[in-house]
């Protein structure tokens, strides 16, 4: 059997250096919570171990569990920057890690004409014309000439920061070696410059709905954290974080009845957002009780399919009844 995992044991055998304000892992749940996002022990300990083995956590899970939030909430608990990468079907590298600024490089070679005609004065023919070219050549290969994009900047970021590379499962396949470096080594390498390294590791978050598989290669430079639908009494919790207008007396009948819904054969089971979106709508309806009329009135707030909406009118009387238990 596993051994469980000793919250203050961890604490006192890993060493933090560059995160001291995210503390231990009770610490890191209160934190999280006062910042609106209720973390579980393990969502925690990924966390914490992560910052203190300077490993990426790659998350994974359902769609609106809270996985984006979660690198979200986190550089508001560290208080550093967020940089984020959204991904998408031909990502590349000049819109993820870094691009020459074109523009101005040819605005500069145009503003230098004349500078051209000093340096190439007296040069016999092509081949001399070119060697002396060629000696200013990397002037406009330099750092001012260099747009940062996400992952750059991330290692710009000067006492670390939060690197958000969100829906990964998105991007190409072979996106994912581009990503190996930063991940593993924290820098970029750039043929005409060197390679750039981290001013201070971030704290990194991947996240992926599992629409296809990540190469074990990225797999293996990350921390794994799997996030799914939350249990009755954590999501409850979360609403209550949310939509603290919401009665308690609400907040327990709404989160029994969209556990009631998950469990039908639905196209799209609502997820946490779809119950937090759910229970501001009760609010703003003034609803003091969560009945049959209410439900079908509001369903399409937690439903996004029509034929779902039916199937759960149709169910109707069975998942009151699940409201009715508590
Ligand atoms: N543990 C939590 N504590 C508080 N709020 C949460 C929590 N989990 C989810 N939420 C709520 O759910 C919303 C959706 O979360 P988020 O956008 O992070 O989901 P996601 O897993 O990234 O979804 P997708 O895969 O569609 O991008 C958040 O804005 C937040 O309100
Ligand atoms: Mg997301």
């Amino acid at each position: 059997m596993p051994q469980a995992v000793n919250a203050h044991q961890l604490e006192n055998t890993v060493s933090d250096t560059h995160y001291p304000t995210l503390g231990g892992i009770d610490a890191i749940q209160s934190a999280f919570e006062a910042a609106g996002y209720i973390c579980t022990k393990r969502i925690a300990t990924v966390i914490r171990l992560a910052a203190a083995l300077e490993k990426p956590i790659l998350i994974e899970g359902p769609p609106g569990v809270g996985k984006t939030e979660l690198a979200k909430t986190c550089a508001q608990v560290v208080n550093r920057p967020l940089v984020r990468l959204q991904c998408y079907e031909g990502l590349d590298e000049s819109k993820a890690l870094y691009e020459w600024k074109y523009g101005k490089q040819l605005l500069y070679t145009q503003l230098l004409k004349e500078q051209l005609g000093d340096v190439l004065e007296g040069a016999k023919g092509l081949a001399e014309s070119m060697e002396r070219l060629h000696q200013f050549g990397d002037v406009f290969y330099s750092e001012a000439f260099l747009e940062s994009r996400p992952l750059l900047k991330a290692m710009e970021t000067e006492n670390g920061g939060v690197l958000l590379i969100d829906e990964i499962d998105k991007a190409d396949f072979e996106f994912e070696s581009l990503l190996l470096e930063v991940l593993s080594d924290f820098q970029v390498s750039i043929p005409e410059l060197g390679t750039i390294s981290a001013r201070s590791k971030p704290l990194v978050f991947l996240t992926s709905n599992d629409t296809r598989d990540l190469s074990d290669a990225l797999k293996r430079r990350c921390l794994h954290l799997h996030i799914p639908f939350p249990s009755i009494d954590l999501e409850a919790r979360i609403v209550a974080s949310r939509v603290p207008e919401l009665t308690q007396s609400m907040t327990d009948q709404l989160v029994h009845f969209v556990h009631a819904i998950r469990e039908l054969d639905l196209k799209k089971a609502p997820a946490i957002s779809e119950t937090v979106d759910w229970a501001r709508s009760l609010v703003l309806l003034h609803a003091n009780d969560l009945d049959g009329r209410l439900v079908q009135d509001t369903l399409n707030v937690l439903l996004k399919y029509e034929e779902d909406i039916l199937l759960a009118e149709g169910q109707l009387s069975k998942l009151m009844a699940a409201v009715k238990k508590t």
